[in-house]
C-alpha cells in the first residue's frame, strides 16, 4: 500500500504552511482513497538533536560497542532517532511543510533530517569518494514553504531539504512556495488562496 508521510515543522496555529498543508492532506486523501497517510508534528514529539553524547555514542556502537553501555538517556535518544528514521524508511511519499525562520527551516527540522542521514542505511560512499543514496527508487517529496517575506534568489531552506534529500537518494521534488504576506499584508488573503488551489492540484497527482 501506497503511505504518504506529512511532517510539519510548526507549531503556530496561524500558520499559513499548515493551513496549506492540510488542505493539500484532504485533496491527497481524496485523490488518493487507498493510500495510508501519517501526520507528525515535530512540536509536538521528542526529535532528539545530535549533541556530543550522541555523536561519541554512536561512535563507540560503529566501532562494536555494546548498546546497554550508554547512558539510559542516551538510549532514549538513539531510539527515537531510529524511529524517525524507520517511520521514514515505511512510507513512500513524503510532505514536509516548513516555516522560514531567520533565514532558514527551524533547528528542529533539521534535526529530523539528521535523523534520516544515517551512513550505511540511507547513504554510503562510492570507491571514488562520492555519497551514493541507499533509500528505493520512485520515493518523491513535496515541499509547502512558507515565508513573510519573497524570496529573492535561491531558498536556503529548500536547498538544504533537497541536498540531503539528495543524500539519501530521493531525487523528486516539488515545492511549493507561500511568500510575501508579512512584506505584503494587504494580498496575504490572495496568497494563501493561490497557495491553497496549487495545493489542491499538486495533491491530485502527487
Ligand atoms: C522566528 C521567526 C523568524 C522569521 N524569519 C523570517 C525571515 O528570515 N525571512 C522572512 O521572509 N520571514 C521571516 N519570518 C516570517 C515567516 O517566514 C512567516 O510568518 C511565514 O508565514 C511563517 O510560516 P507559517 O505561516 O507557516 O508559520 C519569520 C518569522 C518568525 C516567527
Amino acid at each position: 500500500m501506497t503511505k504518504l508521510l506529512a511532517v510539519s515543522a510548526n507549531a503556530s496555529e496561524l500558520s499559513f504552511g499548515r493551513a496549506v498543508g492540510k488542505v493539500f492532506v484532504e485533496s491527497y486523501k481524496a485523490a488518493h482513497p487507498t493510500h495510508q497517510v501519517t501526520e507528525v508534528n515535530l512540536f509536538d514529539i521528542y526529535v532528539p538533536e545530535l549533541d556530543s553524547r550522541m555523536m561519541s555514542a554512536m561512535a563507540d556502537l560503529s566501532s562494536g560497542g555494546n548498546f546497554d553501555d550508554i547512558a539510559p538517556e542516551v538510549q532514549k535518544a538513539l531510539i527515537a532517532s531510529g524511529a524517525l528514521l524507520q517511520q521514514f524508511l515505511d512510507h513512500d511519499k513524503y510532505l514536509f511543510i516548513t516555516p522560514l525562520w531567520n533565514s532558514c527551516f527551524p533547528a528542529r527540522f533539521k534535526s529530523y533530517l539528521d535523523t534520516l542521514c544515517v551512513s550505511g542505511k540511507t547513504f554510503t560512499y562510492t570507491d571514488d569518494g562520492y555519497p551514493r543514496g541507499l533509500v528505493e527508487a520512485g520515493r518523491k517529496v513535496v515541499h509547502i514553504h512558507a515565508s513573510g517575506g519573497y524570496i529573492k534568489t535561491i531558498s536556503q531552506a529548500d536547498a538544504v531539504l533537497r541536498e540531503v534529500m539528495n543524500l539519501i537518494g530521493v531525487r523528486e521534488i516539488e515545492t511549493l512556495f507561500i511568500q510575501g504576506h508579512g512584506q505584503k499584508p494587504d494580498l496575504a488573503d490572495q496568497i494563501k488562496e493561490i497557495a491553497t488551489k496549487r495545493a489542491i492540484e499538486m495533491a491530485k497527482v502527487f
